[in-house]
């Protein structure tokens, strides 16, 4: 299958998936998610295939859901066809490991895709955030349940509810990423760890994963679907207009909480 919005390339037994809209930051749209499901799908069912590692550009890993997109959406839309987020846990149903290689903006939609990953490899230009608070919404893709889980309630409220942009220093120490490593070397350092896995036995690689994943998931799925309204129920607020055209249009925006 030919893909538009990604790149996918193989090097052993390792699968490299790059998210390729490097104009936009990797912005992630219906497209790019469908394009990406489908390279996981591959993957995963390829025998030749023990890891996958996902990685973006050096400026962007991913700067969250498309904006633009979604910008003129209202709450009728994008509760009543499921919209935006639908097509993104297909991540979870991946049974091989699936590493984020992270450098530059992981933001929103980057961060929650990048934590639907096993783990994160973080080159030192890596900055993370959930800025959804400033275009008046929320985090719509596991970014309110994953991230308290990753690095505690406390920072995950801060950076959920002040927007702000955390550094790969930060998200190293608070548990986020498990290594950070200078940008030239991120894609050299995620094939190693990938290359070393692929090593091992795939049944038992397996069963760890799903493993880790019994103890970190409990009550997510609750969680996310949870959260999944409440992100769509931000449609119906004309902060969320605001806050999208803002964007769009390059100005301030100026929230009368309604
Ligand atoms: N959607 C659409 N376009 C985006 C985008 C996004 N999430 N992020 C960046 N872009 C576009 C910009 O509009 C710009 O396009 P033009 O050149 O056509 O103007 C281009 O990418 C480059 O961006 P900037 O000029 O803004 O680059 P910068 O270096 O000055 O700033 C940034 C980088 C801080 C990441 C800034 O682009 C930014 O704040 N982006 C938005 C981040 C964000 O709010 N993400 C959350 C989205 S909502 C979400 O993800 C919901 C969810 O939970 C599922």
């Amino acid at each position: 299958m030919t893909y538009e919005l990604i790149l996918t390339r193989t090097e052993g037994r390792v699968a490299i998936i790059t998210l390729n809209r490097p104009k936009q930051l990797n912005a992630l749209n219906d497209q790019l998610m469908d394009e990406l499901g489908s390279a996981l799908k591959a993957f995963d069912a390829d025998d030749g295939i023990g890891c996958i590692v996902l990685t973006g550009s050096e400026k962007a890993f991913a700067a969250g859901a498309d904006i633009g997109a979604m910008a003129t959406y209202g709450f009728a839309d994008v509760y009543k066809n499921d919209y935006i987020t639908r097509n993104w846990e297909q991540l979870r149903s991946v049974r091989k490991p699936v590493i984020a290689a992270v450098s530059g903006f992981a933001l929103g939609g980057g961060c929650e895709l990048a934590m639907m990953c096993d783990f994160i490899i973080a080159a030192d230009n890596a900055k993370f955030g959930q800025p959804e608070i400033k275009l008046g919404i929320i985090p719509g893709s596991g970014g309110t349940q994953r991230l308290p889980r990753a690095v505690g309630k406390a920072k995950a409220m801060d950076l959920v509810l002040t927007g702000r942009m955390m550094d790969a220093a930060e998200a190293e120490r608070s548990g986020l990423a498990s290594r950070v490593v200078p940008l030239d070397k991120l894609m050299e350092e995620a094939l190693g760890a990938a290359l070393q896995i692929c090593d091992y036995g795939q049944i038992a690689v397996m069963a760890a994963k799903e493993a880790v994943n019994r103890a970190y998931e409990g009550t997510l799925a609750d969680g996310i679907m949870f959260e999944r309204r409440l992100f769509h129920a931000t449609f119906a607020t004309s902060d969320q207009k605001e806050g999208m055209d803002a964007f769009v249009n390059k100005r301030k925006p100026v929230f009368t909480n309604r």
